[in-house]
């Protein structure tokens, strides 16, 4: 089969699931729950409440054959240029594979350089953890500041957010954005003494890191002078010569590698500042968690693969059925930044409408992500995700251990999750609504106008996702779970997922208006941009 009858074979299959109710397909497919519910490392996904019957599942399959997601994959694991625009293999796994792996970027064995910067990782992050590295004035250190934006930000804040300590032994604070209120508060009850900076970016050029560098680096040394101000620096990148011009003393710089992508690169020596506080034991077990899922994903057939489902379930939502969003919501107080996690992971990676051959891909692909945590969505913009005119599928996240608290508050945050994944499905009915209103007496007339606001359409689709528990091991299958299925998508969309040419236009442009607005010449705009340059300046 082409990849284009496929396409159309997954179009005809969409219409025809589109003319049954999710609800029915239970009793009309008996295969269903079993064929819909899929085991893998530390979780359990179930896609059975999601609009495709079986036939459209196997056309999703066949879509995925016909893209040859299997050589892609192969091609991925082994070392090949994947990131076509950029001439790039794409190694994350190789980040948390053992020594003895064979990981080769582009027929060069990886893992040598891998390993040895894991261990300088882990040698330094002992160091400060024990206090054989100090401050400037003998302290230990009792505080991190990270400071990194994008992928230089958002995986370390969400492994920090996620496994923290209820009373952590260093106090891990997280700077991202070009906004002097943010650094502030990150830094108000900190001492400079006993603080370790730590800065992330890959590249070592991007303006907002790099102004928190130096705000940071003035912070210091007000305190501690100029010299004293080096030993509480240390980075994180893969532009050397940058860190050495910044002023960073050569063993605090860890470095990685071009085959990393930001968005992936939470696996590398970007979660430095993590593994400090955190400790060495969490850091290997994150990565044993994601090498479960990545064994699960190269060695499962595509039927029974999680990733590989997970991106079929949207493939056939977005391009079957329109559905242009999807809402990530994590039942987990903990997870609440999963959804900007994968907003980065999947809208930066995705989010192209021109193929890796240069012509527009045809297709519709990434959907709008958005999120945050249940059960709080729920007294927010869930009343659009069961009334709203669109459908947009949802994808709940659970645990089923509590992490902290009470068994009973954790059974009433389940029961949320549930019955709203339930309440999507089933919906209420208009005639069940007027029943119950005539019921307590209710005049016709009135019915008329009430029932159908209180009607439920229901028939909206959700995926849930069980963790077997909140830990390092899991939380490492659930983000290798998210990034194998963004690669899916890219390959059967024909987009190259490592690219972000999308986030350049901007960033040159910021430059521009920033000149202006220093006093600069005025340069040519349209007439909003122009008066909003002046009214700023004036
Ligand atoms: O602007 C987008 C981006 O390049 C992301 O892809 C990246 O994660 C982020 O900026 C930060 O980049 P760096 O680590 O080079 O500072």
């Amino acid at each position: 089969m082409t990849p284009s009858e496929a396409w159309t074979a997954l179009d005809a299959a969409a219409e025809a699931a589109s003319e049954t109710r999710i609800a029915e397909l239970f009793t009309l497919e008996p295969e269903r729950l079993q064929r819909l519910t899929v085991a893998a490392p530390g979780l359990t996904l179930d896609l059975s409440k999601q609009s495709w019957t079986l036939a459209g599942l196997d056309a999703t399959l066949d879509l995925a054959r016909a893209s040859d997601v299997e050589g892609a994959r192969a091609a991925l694991y082994g070392g090949r240029p994947v990131n076509t625009s950029e001439g790039r293999a794409v190694l994350h796994m190789a980040l948390r594979a053992p020594p003895e792996d064979g990981f080769e970027a582009q027929g060069r064995p990886v893992m040598g350089e891998v390993e040895a910067v894991r261990q300088a990782m882990r040698r330094f992050a002992g160091e400060v953890r024990s206090g054989a590295a100090r401050g400037a004035t003998g302290k230990p250190f009792r505080a991190v500041l990270h400071i990194g934006i994008g992928g230089s930000d958002l995986g370390p804040r969400l492994l920090w957010d996620s496994l923290k300590p209820l009373k952590p032994e260093i106090d891990l604070r997280f700077v991202a954005n070009v906004d002097g209120s943010e650094f502030a508060l990150a830094t108000a009850d900190l001492d400079p003494a006993e603080t370790l900076v730590v800065i992330v970016s890959k590249t070592f050029s991007t303006q907002e890191t790099l102004a928190n560098a130096e705000a940071a680096r003035a912070w210091l040394s007000d305190t501690l002078g100029a010299e004293g101000a080096r030993a509480h620096l240390a980075a994180v990148s893969s532009a050397l010569d940058k860190t050495s011009a910044f002023g960073i003393a050569s063993d605090r710089v860890f470095g990685f590698w071009d085959w990393v992508g930001g968005r992936y690169s939470l696996w590398s020596a970007v979660s430095l500042s993590v593994a400090i506080a955190l400790g060495w034991e969490a850091f290997a077990a994150l990565h044993a968690g994601a090498r479960t899922m990545d064994a699960h994903f190269r060695d499962t057939p595509l039927e029974r693969n999680a990733p590989v489902l997970l991106a079929l379930a949207q493939i056939f939502n977005r391009d079957g059925l329109d559905r242009r969003a999807r809402s990530v919501v994590p039942y987990a107080h903990r997870l609440r930044r999963l959804p900007a996690f994968l907003q980065q992971l999947e809208m930066e990676s995705n989010g192209k409408r021109v193929g890796v051959d240069g012509r527009p891909v045809g297709r519709a692909t990434a959907p709008v992500v958005f999120g945050d945590e249940g059960a709080n969505v729920q007294h927010a913009y869930f009343q659009q995700m069961h009334q709203g005119p669109d459908v947009v599928p949802l994808e709940f996240v659970a645990v089923r251990e509590p992490m902290d608290g009470p068994a009973d508050m954790h059974r009433k945050l389940l029961a949320n999750a549930i019955a709203q994944a339930e309440a999507l499905m089933v919906g209420r009915s208009e005639a069940e609504v007027r029943d119950e209103l005539a019921a307590k007496g209710m005049a016709p007339a009135e019915i008329d106008i009430l029932a159908p606001q209180k009607t439920f359409p229901g028939d909206r689709p959700s995926t849930t996702i069980l963790l077997d528990r909140l830990d390092a091991q899991t939380l490492g299958a659930l983000i290798a779970l998210y990034e194998h299925k963004t690669f899916v998508e890219g390959v059967i969309w024909g987009i190259n997922s490592f690219d972000q040419w999308g986030v350049e236009l901007g960033k040159t442009l910021a430059g521009r208006v920033l000149v202006e607005l220093e006093g600069g010449p005025a340069g040519d705009h349209d007439p909003s941009t122009a008066t909003m340059i002046g009214r700023l300046k004036g």
